[in-house]
């Protein structure tokens, strides 16, 4: 059912056309708003305002439903990899077999980085926030290979999103490695996805480290489950400034920037932060919730909420289930996911947060996950933004490849002074 709305302004009847996307929802087009009835809609936040018509994922935030490309992204985690699913995101099907020999052999051949960018790391200090040299070396990858940013058909979409989900691991890896004074690791030819990053992460020039399955697993399941997820901020910046026709490395740097955010893919950090406070202070974790629910100085209980998921974070509880099965493996422990149980348990069962439908997100166990598997807490957002790297390659080509995609420009309110005169600084 679509149908007509109907809008009474100023003593006026306007009927305004209504869409409906494929898995029901509804939304009044407002295209014509301004020009018909001269008023704008407000909306702080965009939490009710649609910015553009998708096709890459879909999200049910009352059903707890996550699907890249209308396949169930537990589906995904249980029977497919990161590099297959970062393909599926960004090419709208499940690659073939020579698709994904294709892509995989693009991807071992994409991951050096050039001998000059390499000495870009000399130039920052050791204490820089990796996220800041992640999209300063995202954006450089426009100098360094302007070829790939030239995307005029299907195979230079496919290269480019190839030297970029490729070179993002490369690039974090050196970010970490200059960060600890170690030399920066070439990546191999014979290792997966998930394996060349950890070995560019962790091997010294006298020893390869060599990752065991289970870790190897666990990585590729948090890129998996972090490639894409709809217009979440980061993703809606990279579409903002691909509007533009800004090229793909450009738009997916500043993906980085808004990705940065404490309460956007810098949540996992604070999540985990927040859980060694509560750790290191020895406070029962009901004394904290009240801190929460009392808004002390604007505590949060990071790694809760969500601007969609009213419900539960799908990926939540996947991560949850796959810290416990790693440690498990490992015959490791973690005090912080004791913690993080019993902080759950009692958000879940008071008022305050079941009112405000606050449930575990994918940041709450994703933190403890990353330790479990050697991750510095420092490199964490970097492992959301490696992940979510398919997602903002697809939103970029969907806006790109669309001939009816017009720069993003919102329009305002203007609330300021008005009719000021300028006066002389003697004066002022
Ligand atoms: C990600 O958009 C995406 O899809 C993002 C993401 C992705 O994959 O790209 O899913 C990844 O960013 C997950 C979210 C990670 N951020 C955090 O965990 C930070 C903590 N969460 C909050 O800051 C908050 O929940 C947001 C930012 C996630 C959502 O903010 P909203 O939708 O603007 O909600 P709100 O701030 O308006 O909160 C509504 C109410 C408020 O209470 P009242 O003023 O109505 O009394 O809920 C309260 C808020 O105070 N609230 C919280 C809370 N989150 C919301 N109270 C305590 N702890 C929290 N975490």
């Amino acid at each position: 059912m679509s149908g007509i709305a109907r809008l009474e302004l100023d003593g006026k009847v306007y009927e305004l056309d209504t869409f409906v996307g494929t898995e029901g929802e509804r939304s009044i087009d407002i295209s014509k708003l301004r020009d018909t009835t001269g008023y704008i809609t407000l909306d702080d936040g965009y939490g009710n305002t649609g910015s553009c018509r998708s096709a890459i994922t879909y999200i049910d935030g009352d059903a707890g439903i996550l699907r890249y490309r209308g396949i169930p992204i537990e589906e995904l985690a249980g029977r497919s990899s990161f590099v297959e699913t970062a393909w599926l995101v960004i090419f709208g099907k499940l690659p073939t077999v020579e698709d994904r020999d294709r892509f995989a052999s693009l991807l071992g051949e994409s991951a050096m980085i050039d001998e000059v960018m390499r000495k870009h790391f000399n130039a920052f200090p050791q204490t820089a926030p990796p996220m800041a040299i992640l999209s300063a070396m995202i954006n450089t990858l426009s100098a360094h290979d302007a070829g790939a940013t030239q995307i005029d058909d299907d195979e230079s979409m496919e290269r480019a999103a190839a030297v970029l989900i490729s070179k993002v691991r490369t690039i974090a890896a050196a970010s970490y490695k200059a960060s600890i004074g170690e030399p920066l690791v070439y990546p191999r030819y014979d290792l997966k996805y998930a394996e060349n990053f950890l070995h560019m992460m962790f091997s010294v020039p006298y020893r390869n480290y060599e990752p065991s399955p289970e870790v190897a697993a666990a990585l590729n399941l948090f890129l998996m489950l972090h490639a894409d997820h709809e217009q979440n901020c980061s993703t809606s910046t990279v579409r903002m400034v691909g509007s533009s026709k800004a090229n793909l490395f450009a738009s997916c740097a500043a993906g980085v920037c808004a990705l940065w955010g404490p309460l956007h893919g810098g949540a996992n950090v604070a999540a985990v932060q927040m859980l060694q406070d509560i750790q290191e202070s020895g406070i029962p974790v009901s004394e904290f919730v009240n801190k929460v629910k009392n808004r002390d100085a604007g505590v949060k209980l990071m790694g809760f909420g969500h601007r969609v998921y009213k419900n539960f974070d799908p990926r939540s509880r996947i991560l949850k289930k796959s810290v416990d099965d790693v440690l498990n493996q490992l015959e490791k422990s973690d005090p912080l996911l004791d913690i993080a149980r019993e902080l759950e348990d009692a958000a879940l069962n008071d008022d305050y947060f079941v009112e405000r439908k606050l449930y575990p997100n994918v940041d709450f166990y994703s933190g403890i996950l990353l330790r479990a598997i050697g991750i510095p807490m420092e490199m964490f957002t970097v492992m959301f933004a490696i992940g979510r790297m398919p997602g903002w390659i697809a939103n970029w080509k969907e806006i790109n490849e669309n001939p009816k995609s017009r720069i993003y420009r919102p329009r305002q309110i203007y609330v300021g002074p008005t009719d000021v005169e300028w006066e002389p600084r003697e004066e002022r």
